[in-house]
Order: structure tokens, then sequence, then C-alpha cells
């Protein structure tokens, strides 16, 4: 993703207030907390903090206030990546461009260093004091619920069942696997800002647009992208033998759904009020088109 300087500028926050909060843990075992690091600093495109930074900015909140919020998602995201390319899930060796982390660690501190990254996210986020408590309170809801059974969980769990055939399905299962995650990620910086229903309702439209879309480009990266570039294996869906969408749809028909999705995604960016100049609106755009 090409990325302009305010962007480079929110990554360079978020990455900086990542090394901060993990830092302040002490942890029994030193390799757990190794391995949280390996897995949550100096990698990754920052994706969802970005959405959380850039929908605080254009609703009018200062970064700050979203901060912790920002980082926060960036642990419960490093966390599912983790435990998903364990043995007993997708099995992959490479992440973000280096070993993935039960390579790195073995399976038992891998999966304790993602439970230890969920559990500091709820932590970080509860030491936000910059903004009401209630704004803090309700951000804590949403990532609970949007991880949960109901969201990311859920959704990991219809993926390796492998129930997911259809169309419907599949987008059923992405909007809780992925879309869950980045649709808190948007929801936090319109609370970050106290907006109002009206806005989140709109948000959201943008949300589960950009959501669904982010998921169909990374099924067609894991047949037609680079691994040097992509950071991790192409091929992991057809070794596992997974119906996504790009095999359901072929890989032009998915880029088709992936482009109007991200059109309907723009078309609320414009009902916000967010100018065609705005760097949301070109994350937004250079996401759909994304090489890694
Ligand atoms: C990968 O997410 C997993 C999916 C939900 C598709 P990203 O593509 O955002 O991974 P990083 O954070 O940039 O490594
Ligand atoms: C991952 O989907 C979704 C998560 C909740 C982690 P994938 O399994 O396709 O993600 P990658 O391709 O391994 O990053
Ligand atoms: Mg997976
Ligand atoms: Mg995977
Ligand atoms: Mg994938």
């Amino acid at each position: 993703m090409a990325m302009n300087s305010l962007q480079k500028m929110y990554i360079e926050m978020v990455e900086k207030a990542l090394d901060r909060y993990v830092s302040r843990q002490r942890c029994n075992d030193d390799h757990v907390l190794e391995a949280m690091r390996y897995a949550v600093l100096g990698g990754g495109k920052r994706v969802r903090a970005l959405l959380v930074l850039n929908f605080n900015r254009v609703l009018g909140g200062a970064a700050n206030d979203a901060m912790e919020f920002a980082a926060a998602i960036e642990m419960v995201h490093a966390y599912s990546l983790i435990h998903d390319d364990l043995p007993c899930m997708d099995d992959d060796d490479m992440r973000r461009g280096k070993p993935s982390c039960h390579k790195a660690f073995g399976e038992a501190v891998a999966l304790l260093a993602g439970d230890g990254l969920l559990t500091l996210a709820f932590e970080t986020m509860a030491r936000n004091t910059s903004i009401p408590q209630e704004a803090v309170l309700e951000g804590l809801r949403q990532l609970a619920a949007a991880a949960g059974p109901r969201g990311m969980v859920g959704g990991q769990a219809i993926d390796i069942e492998g129930s997911a055939q259809s169309v419907d399905e599949l987008t059923g299962m992405c909007l809780m696997k992925t879309g869950a995650l980045i649709k808190c990620a948007v929801r936090l910086g319109c609370i970050s800002v106290g907006a109002s229903e009206d806005i989140m309702a709109q948000a959201d439209i943008y949300a589960d647009a950009i959501g669904l879309a982010f998921q169909i480009r990374d099924d067609i990266l894991d047949i037609i992208g680079d691994e040097i570039e992509l950071g991790k294996s192409v091929g992991s869906d057809q070794s596992n033998q997974k119906t996504t969408f790009a095999t359901v749809l072929g890989l032009e028909k998915a880029q088709h759904l992936n482009e109007r999705l991200t059109q309907t995604a723009l078309d609320a960016l414009t009902q916000l009020g967010v100018e065609q100049d705005d760097p949301l609106y070109e994350m937004t755009i250079e996401l759909c088109n994304r090489k890694k």
C-alpha cells in the first residue's frame, strides 16, 4: 500500500505506543513477552489502527485520544494472526516476512503470546483517561464483542469447519472473521470523538463494505500474490482446501466484487463529508488494489 505522510506518521505513533504498552508488562516467562513483541511490533500494514485514527480525525478528534484504542485493536489482530498460523489452524510458517510466531518460539509460547496480547489489549484500552469513562467502556464492549464468538472467533470457527461454501455463506463468515474487527476499528474511531448514532450508522456501511472487500483481496492475493512482498506463503488456502471468494467466483469476478464494495465504501465516506483528496479516501482506494 502506498502511504502518504499522514498515514506514515500515524503508523509511527502506533508503533511507539505499542512498544510502550508491551514494554510496561513484566512477565514471569520472558519468552512469552518476547514472543508478544515479536508478533505485534515492526510489521503489518496497521490497517485497523489507521481506521481508528482516520475516523477519529475526519470526525474532528485528536489522535492522542484514540491511541490506546488503535494499539489495542492491533494487539487483538496480532493475537488472531498468531493463532491463525498454528498447525491446528492454517499451519503457516511465514508471517509479516519472518517465521510465524510458533516457528520462532514453539507452539506453547505462541499460544500464550496470543493470550497475552488479547488480554493486554483490554488492559491498554481501560487505561485511556483522555476521553469520558463511558466512551472507554463502550469501546471495551465493542472490542470484546467484535473479537468474540459473534465476531472474529466465530468466523474463524466457521472457516476451520469448512461449512461456508456459497457466496452468501462466505460473506457471512468473512464479515465475522475479518469484518468484525475492521468494523470495530471504525467504531472505535467514532467512539473516541463521541460521534452520533447517525454518523455511526453511516460509518458502519463503510466498514461492512471494506471489511468484506479486505478479505476478498486477501483471498485473491493468496493466489496471485508475491510471497516476498506479501510476507506470508501464497497458496495457503489451496493447501488447506479452503473455499474462498477467489475459488467460488474466480479471480476476475472476485476482484469486481471487491471493486463494487470499495465503491460502496467510498460513497459512504462522501455521505460523511469526507473529500476525495482526504487520506482516508485515498487509503480506501489503495486497499482495493493492494499487493500486500
Ligand atoms: C491478515 O490481515 C488477515 C486478514 C484478516 C485478512 P492483514 O492483511 O491486515 O495483516 P497485517 O496486519 O498487514 O500483517
Ligand atoms: C484470517 O484469514 C482471518 C483472521 C481472523 C486471522 P486468513 O487465514 O485468510 O488470513 P491470512 O491469509 O492467514 O493472513
Ligand atoms: Mg485462516
Ligand atoms: Mg491464515
Ligand atoms: Mg488469507
